[in-house]
């Protein structure tokens, strides 16, 4: 079983597919990590003529050695370069494979990102989108830092998640929108188990009809 999980930063699509990964004893792939693992690999590069260049040789040789430090993945520079090496096209498609291979694999997998029910994983078996208003994005990403003791200017985290939001819903190669068969999970109101229980009840829904047919 394929599960694609998409939506925007901090809507807690990382955790619910954490915990659907748990829940059906599935591997997670958060394909966030590897736009953000390129965006650290030509952080020096910013701004200048070889930027483009140096993101696609660093998209293509990516492999899961580079995933394993998050504490500098999962940072904040990291997630300003991520979307700045994502509005690449040869950055995305040299990337695609690596996701299409781990959510093919034998059992199948959960994969969460922008574009995985539109373009990784069309063929995925189900489609969650997970939306949750600006500023309770912003307050879990602001607890998220806190907790590793760091200081959160919250004005500034929520220009910087709306600028980030804006730039993915804009990228021309990003596919980042709900798939027409996608299931809308609005998480704004919910807790982490709450969330979780809705996305179960969403995928067993789901395989029961598929089961029928
Ligand atoms: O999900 P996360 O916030 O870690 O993603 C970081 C950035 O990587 C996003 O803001 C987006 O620009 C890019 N991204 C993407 N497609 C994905 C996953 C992430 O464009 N499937």
């Amino acid at each position: 079983m394929i599960i694609a999980v998409d939506g925007p930063a901090a809507s807690g699509k990382g955790t619910l597919a954490a915990g659907l990964a748990a829940h059906y004893r599935l591997p997670h792939l958060d394909t966030g990590l590897l736009y953000r693992a390129v965006g650290l690999a030509v952080g020096d590069a910013v701004g200048t003529p070889q930027f483009e260049a140096r993101a696609i040789a660093a998209a293509r040789g990516l492999d899961a050695a580079h995933l394993t430090d998050l504490a500098q993945l999962t940072g904040d520079a990291a997630s300003t370069l991520a979307s700045q090496v994502a509005v690449i096209a040869e950055v995305r498609v040299a990337l695609r494979q690596y996701q299409r291979d781990f959510a093919h694999q034998p059992g199948g997998a959960v994969i969460d990102g922008r574009d995985i029910g539109t373009v990784v994983c069309p063929d995925a078996d189900v489609k969650l989108f997970i939306e949750a208003d600006s500023k309770a994005r912003m307050e879990r990403r602001a607890r998220q830092f806190e907790l590793k003791g760091l200081v959160v200017d919250r004005y500034a985290l929520y220009h910087q998640i709306e600028e980030r939001d804006a730039r993915d819903r804009a990228n021309p190669y990003g596919g980042f929108y709900p798939a027409p068969d996608a299931h809308l999970l609005d998480t704004t109101r919910l807790d982490i188990e709450a969330a979780l229980r809705a996305a179960v009840a969403i995928v067993d829904g789901v395989m029961a009809k598929k089961a029928k047919q």
